[in-house]
């Protein structure tokens, strides 16, 4: 068997890229298990996560989890132009944008993503989701308090347009899977009974100290791929998705001593946990070190199955990103944005 390891010019190791697990979504195509994020949580800036996406594709990363509300797609096209000049084929990427939520309109949507792909310098994506179900949006760096003008619920009727824009765009070749994030089962449940081309994964808040075992079983279920943001539990979040009640995967006594026996940062076991359950986890990383050990972490001896089901017993059910700035009503909870009664709240 070929070691997933080999030395580059630098001396950094590398990974395999064809030892990295892969997630067959219901088109056939096959999506990296672990993808690289982008979003630079308002204080890194967009040339050092640009520099990051080169010297992780270096490295062996394949997936890169981008969005334009993250303001770096511009500088991470550049970075996707070396890596191709580089003599990594287009075909071997698998890139994901988003549409951001002021972008909904059914006249904004094919325009939005084709401004993604001039600033990725790409001719199509892999995958585009909707960023959020709901219209309502926020500056960059805004705090808790941000209020979208007219924001406005779930409305179906409103949101399957927007997704038969979604679907014109694979008609159009612009990307080649259409994805959700954010999205609760009640409006998963609409929308895959209007839906003339089905949501190839669901991106959602994935750790072990939040691991949505219903909605996670609930879309595998449908043949759509869970990706999990904040694997490692977001420890360099902004600070509107900060409350005193957050508890810190890494900090975890479980995950502490799974990591002392193998010599890695608890972050590592986080990831290993993610991809060996099932999920495609997106750690966001601009540290060498740190986004290598992630990916070795992946094509590295699995965890036991004491240590998976150890952590599959300290969910705390902390969700990080609440989304308070997405609220429509004054007074509200950031838990409306959850539906956690079953049904859509209006
Ligand atoms: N769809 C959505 O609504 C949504 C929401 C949130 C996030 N996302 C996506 O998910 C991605 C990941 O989420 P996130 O960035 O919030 O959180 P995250 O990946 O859980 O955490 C990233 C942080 O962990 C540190 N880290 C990563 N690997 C490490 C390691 N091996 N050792 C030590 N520290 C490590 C990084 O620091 P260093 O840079 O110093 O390594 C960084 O500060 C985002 O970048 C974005 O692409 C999507």
């Amino acid at each position: 068997m070929s070691h997933p390891l080999k030395p580059v010019l630098d001396g950094r190791e590398t990974v395999d890229p064809n030892l990295v697990p892969r997630r067959i979504l219901h088109t056939g195509a096959q999506m990296p298990a672990i993808g690289l994020g982008t979003f630079g949580s308002d204080h890194v800036s967009a040339e050092q996560v640009a520099e990051a996406v080169n010297a992780a594709a270096a490295i062996g990363y394949r997936h890169f989890d981008c969005a334009s509300v993250y303001g770096n797609e511009a500088r991470i096209g550049e970075s996707f132009r070396q890596i191709m000049a580089s003599g990594i084929g287009r075909r071997e990427l698998w890139v994901a944008s988003k549409l951001w939520n002021d972008k909904h309109a059914e006249s904004d949507v094919v325009p939005a993503c084709r401004q993604s792909l001039q600033h990725l310098g790409l001719d199509y994506l892999d995958m585009y989701l909707v960023h959020w179900p709901f219209p309502n949006f926020h500056p960059p760096g805004c705090d808790v308090s941000s209020r979208s003008p007219n924001a406005r619920p779930y409305v179906h009727q409103e949101f399957i347009k927007t997704w038969r824009q979604m679907e014109k765009l694979v008609e159009l070749g612009l990307t080649r899977h259409i994805g959700t994030s954010n999205m609760t089962i009640p409006k998963l449940e609409l929308l895959l009974g209007d839906a003339r081309i089905r949501p190839a994964v669901n991106e959602m808040e994935l750790h072990p100290h939040f691991q949505q075992p219903e909605l996670f079983d609930y879309v595998r279920r449908h043949g759509i791929e869970p990706v999990g943001f904040c694997p490692v539990g977001s420890p360099g979040r902004p600070d509107r998705d900060r409350t005193p009640q957050d508890t810190v995967d890494t900090a975890d006594p479980v995950i502490v001593r799974i990591a002392r026996r193998l010599g890695v940062h608890p972050a590592v076991i986080c990831v290993k946990w993610a991809v060996q359950r099932g999920q495609t986890p997106i750690p966001f990383s601009v540290n060498p070190n740190n986004f290598l050990a992630n990916l070795r972490g992946v094509v590295s001896q699995p965890l036991t199955i004491g240590d998976m089901r150890d952590i599959g017993a300290i969910d705390r059910n902390c969700r990080l990103i609440k989304g308070q700035v997405f609220l429509w009503k004054a007074e509200q909870s950031w838990e409306a944005l959850w539906d956690l009664n079953g049904a859509i709240e209006s």
